[in-house]
């Protein structure tokens, strides 16, 4: 086994975790989750998911990474290979590879953008031209065909790549670390900053017609009504998977370099309950209020409800800063300098763990995996700069940054608790503890956690149209059909409600093509990768 990296301090290890777990999903992904599912309505479920499934299901990641590290394995294919004698276990780990080369792809274009509107809120774009416009100039929605390459986007996805395989080749300490070391404390700082303008915008200030606390209040007085909301469940226990980076092997890679007797249970939830002060406290402070402020709280509402934190963020926010004067480029470049502050030290997280392969078991160096990994991302990506208004970036964060997550994690806590075993795994967690880990977890983890993402597996496989339960079984008793709805796995798969033709009647290609053709990609990258870990443990004579 090559790789003998470590992490130089704690302080860096855990912010090195957070700056995995913070992300674009903390500030763009939490305010409109939480909109869409009316507001403090969404808070209980979130908590509840948090504390069920997030902090347990952390526990599980760091434990098992952190066994494979010591059998020189940093990424999931070993770590699972390693947790019992079945063959097959191995294969487990192709999702801790796909996904992370996946999500990288879309992510780092988002990344890209929000470098992008840091320099374009410096030079004063968006006080001349409507950020809505500029939006769709530059992801290519504007040009004729959905096949038009955006080239402005794509140069700024050059850069962006450039930089993470700059730092990823500067090894763990140098590299990851030392941007956690930066990032996170300029992020923090950039974000109360906003925070504390957005706040004090007086009413009756050029522009506000509602107070900011309005916003905040709406996300944050818990409405009891969310708890009886399967679909509710759903989101929030979705956004605990993601912002927590859960489901993705990326913490699984990170605690592989904890040498064995470290804690691992103190770092983890310190690392976790950073992410949840970032994403409830910062994140839920920012876009909401300052956007009620200026657009009323309906319109927000409305505004999430069709694309999401991005349309608040990219199209909203940039025109909302042009009240503040002078201050408008910079308080604009310090929104889009925290999104990518929060999107690079994700995006390092997802490249670690491929190159940690490549590193285990072909004996590559840090530069020469760095760069495969770059090369990788900008053919993966490449393909979603191009189609991004043909919906390839929404096949990609649907399946792999949504259903993949939830099909993974539901079957390393299995394995965790019933192949590998339970009493294993609990001493695995406690080893080196510097918190007594409260007793109650080890139940919770073995039967609880499972049983929990089951159900939430469950209803977004079958989640039925309008999300109205009722209404679904009730239509199956009278000998009707499960109404899926458009947006459950099931209903994206046969393409529900859509016309599925692959070509309009002009011979032009349709989005149903470009959706099949994506999926078909990453189906075929899925097998690949599976295929490549046949061949390199067959080469190694299933050693470990
Ligand atoms: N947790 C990150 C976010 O909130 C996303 C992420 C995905 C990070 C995969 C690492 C790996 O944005």
């Amino acid at each position: 086994m090559s790789s003998k990296e470590q992490w130089a301090t704690r302080v860096g290890l855990v912010l090195a975790m957070a700056g995995n777990a913070v992300g674009l999903g903390n500030f763009l992904r939490f305010p409109a989750q939480a909109a869409q599912n009316g507001g403090g309505a969404f808070l209980i479920p979130y908590l509840v998911s948090f504390a069920l499934m997030g902090i347990p299901l952390l526990w599980v990641e760091w434990a098992i990474g952190r066994h494979g590290g010591i059998y020189g394995y940093h990424s999931t294919p070993g770590m699972f290979h390693v947790m019992g004698e079945q063959s097959w276990l191995k294969y487990i780990g192709v999702f801790g590879i796909f996904t992370n080369l996946t999500i990288a792809a879309y992510y780092c274009y988002i990344e890209s953008w929000t470098l992008s509107y840091v320099f374009h809120s410096l030079i004063g774009t968006f006080a001349q031209t409507d950020p809505k416009i500029f939006f769709s100039d530059y992801v290519g929605e504007t040009a004729h065909s959905l096949f038009a390459f955006p080239l402005e986007a794509g140069i700024w996805f050059l850069i962006t790549l450039a930089l993470n395989i700059w730092i990823l080749s500067k090894g763990l300490a140098k590299g990851i670390e030392m941007a956690a070391k930066i990032g996170m404390p300029l992020l923090i700082l950039f974000a109360i900053i906003l925070v504390v303008r957005g706040l004090t915008l007086p009413e009756g200030a050029p522009g506000v017609v509602q107070s900011p606390l309005d916003g905040l209040n709406f996300v944050w007085n818990p409405k009891l009504e969310g708890l009886t909301q399967p679909t509710t469940w759903l989101a929030a226990a979705g956004q605990i998977f993601f912002t927590l980076s859960l489901g993705m092997g990326a913490i699984h890679c990170y605690a592989s370099y904890v040498s064995k007797r470290s804690d691992i249970a103190l770092n983890a939830a310190s690392a976790g309950w950073m992410n949840e002060f970032v994403e409830v406290i910062l994140g839920g402070s920012l876009l909401i209020p300052i956007a009620t402020a200026y657009m009323g709280l309906g319109a927000v509402q409305s505004a999430t409800a069709g694309g999401g934190g991005f349309s608040l963020g990219f199209l909203s926010l940039p025109t909302l800063f042009n009240n503040w004067g002078w201050f408008a480029p910079i308080a604009g470049a310090m929104w889009f300098g925290l999104l990518f502050f929060a999107g690079i030290t994700s995006s390092l997280a997802m490249g670690q763990p491929i190159m940690a392969y490549f590193q285990d078991e072909h004996e590559m160096s840090r530069e020469k995996s760095a760069w495969l990994f770059g090369v990788s991302i900008l053919i993966l990506g490449l393909f979603c700069v191009w189609l991004y208004p043909g919906g390839a970036f929404d096949e990609y964060d649907f399946w792999s940054g949504t259903f993949s997550l939830v099909v993974f994690a539901l079957l390393e806590v299995f394995i965790f608790s019933f192949v590998f075993g339970i009493d294993k795994g609990w001493k695995e967690i406690t080893r080196g503890a510097d918190i007594r880990v409260p007793k109650i977890f080890r139940f919770i983890i073995k039967y609880i956690t499972p049983v929990f993402i089951l159900v939430v597996f469950i209803g977004a496989l079958i989640q039925p149209a309008e999300g109205n339960w009722i209404l679904a079984c009730q239509s199956l008793m009278s000998g009707d059909s499960w109404p899926f709805a458009a947006n459950s796995v099931i209903g994206k798969l046969f393409h529900v409600g859509v016309d599925s033709a692959w070509f309009t009647s002009e011979g032009m290609g349709t989005k149903v093509m470009v959706q099949d053709i994506t999926r078909l990609l990453l189906f075929a990258l899925f097998a690949g990768i599976a295929v490549m870990i046949y061949l390199d443990f067959r080469r190694k004579g299933g050693s470990r």
